[in-house]
């Protein structure tokens, strides 16, 4: 996933972006503590951004707004790369897929 956060612009850019879905999840004092954020083509959901402050991870917040935003994305499937929460996606119903992300004009890798 694209790492947007060290960019204001940027990230407004990204969670406003046409065919984009954002959660976003405020504590008592209206501060954001996590969003979810999907983008979608109709038939498949693709999450781009899951993201919980460590001070609110382990109850439920992720999961939570992973429900509800593929829930607004109203699609049957939503396909997830991840190399940091693999544990977390373990955790819920579904199945595993090769992936790959290209690079366009780099060199391929040689196994
Ligand atoms: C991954 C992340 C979104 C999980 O959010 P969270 O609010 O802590 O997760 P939840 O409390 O909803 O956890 C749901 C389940 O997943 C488990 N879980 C959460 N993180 C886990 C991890 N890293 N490894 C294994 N299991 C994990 C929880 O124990 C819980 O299981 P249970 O229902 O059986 O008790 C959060 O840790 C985070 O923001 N990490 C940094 C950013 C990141 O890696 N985002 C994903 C990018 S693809």
């Amino acid at each position: 996933m694209a790492d947007v956060s060290a960019d204001p612009d940027r990230a407004l850019r990204a969670l406003l972006a046409p065919g984009a879905t954002t959660v976003v999840a405020l504590d008592d004092d209206d501060t954001v503590v996590g969003f979810a954020h999907a983008l979608t083509d109709g038939a498949t959901a693709y999450l781009a951004q899951l993201l919980v402050a460590p001070e609110h991870r382990g109850r439920g917040l992720g999961r939570q707004m992973l429900a509800e935003v593929f829930q607004r994305c109203r699609v049957g499937r939503m396909d997830v790369i991840t190399h940091t929460a693999e544990g977390f996606y373990e955790t819920l119903p579904h199945r595993r897929f090769a992936g790959f992300r290209l690079y366009p004009g780099r060199r391929p890798a040689r196994g």
